[in-house]
């Protein structure tokens, strides 16, 4: 278990490694898939052509591929109607061969996040964005929880961080990460505070963090004296600089001296954003196809 007030200048933080375990839950989940009857079925669509979604989009593809499901990619031009999109959504509601249905965000201006995210069949809405996961998230009913935080719940579990009681303090407050990231940690009985762009004093909340997750799509935003002693830091940005070098959204280098542990970018939360859409489309499978009771 990582201790809070322990402090040794010496140390440096662990890093979290989710390439690592994202690789153990893909070995494991490749083992349950090749016993099942049938191969789960993960839809992948998206509009336009942003650069950092192809990529996102094709590594999720990949890795459905890698663990025996059938993935379907769809390419929609930049100038698809929010109508068409909704039309290939009944499609894929209706296809029985389709467990898991997945619309990469953002989409172009034209289309309504919300509309499409509400097109979506609860039952194979495995980014848990529709707002009857989110709702049954926020009841701590059973739901499918989007990705992001899914993934990050497990490494915190992995590193046998403390949640119980814990100050924890969410950068962001996401549709994706920042709002059910906080909702998990609460299930988890942790002290959650969300901090947002019209938080007063955001470095002084963050000081306060024992348990701090960053979501706010600014590169190394969070520096190091605003992580306290023996923290644990969840890097959730993937931002790319005008130099071409990747960073989150945590100056990482003025952190790994004194933080207790944190998630290095690249090959932190990323790959646990796929492992846990990748649990979340074996679990949508089997609740359909009856291997799971549906309330579960
Ligand atoms: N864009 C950034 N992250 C995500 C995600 O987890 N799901 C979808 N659909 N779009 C995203």
């Amino acid at each position: 278990m990582l201790c809070w007030l322990r402090y040794d200048a010496s140390m440096t933080a662990r890093i979290l490694d989710g390439r690592a375990l994202a690789r153990r839950i893909e070995a494991e989940l490749a083992a349950k898939v090749a016993e099942l009857p049938f191969r789960p079925g993960l839809a992948v669509v998206m509009v336009g052509e942003n650069p950092a979604s192809r990529i996102y989009v094709r590594n999720k593809e990949r890795a459905a591929l890698r663990v025996g499901f059938a993935a379907e990619t769809l390419v929609l031009p930049a100038s698809t109607t929010e109508q068409v999109l909704l039309s290939h959504i009944a499609r894929l509601n209706d296809h029985p061969a389709i467990d898991g249905i997945l619309v990469q965000l953002p989409l172009p201006s034209q289309i309504r996040p919300q509309a499409v995210v509400e097109a979506i069949d609860p039952a194979k809405d495995v980014d848990g964005f529709h707002p009857l996961n989110v709702g049954r998230l926020d009841a701590g009913a059973p739901a499918f929880a989007p990705c992001t935080p899914l993934g990050i719940m497990q490494l915190l579990a992995e590193a046998d961080v403390a949640l119980r009681g814990a100050r924890a303090v969410v950068l962001g407050r996401s549709l994706i990460v920042g709002r059910p990231i906080s909702r998990l940690l609460l299930a988890a009985d942790a002290t959650v505070t969300v901090v947002h762009s019209r938080t007063r004093d955001v470095a002084a909340e963050c000081r306060r963090a024992e348990v701090l997750v960053a979501a706010v799509g600014r590169p190394e935003f969070v520096r190091g004296d605003w992580v306290a002693s023996q923290a644990v830091v969840i890097d959730v940005g993937i931002n790319r600089l005008p130099d071409g070098r990747l960073v989150g959204d945590v100056a990482f280098s003025e952190c790994v001296d004194h933080a207790a542990a944190i998630t290095p970018v690249p090959g932190g939360v990323g790959p646990m954003t796929i492992a846990a859409l990748l649990q979340n489309t074996l679990r949508a499978a089997e609740k359909r196809r009856g291997v799971l009771p549906t309330h579960q």
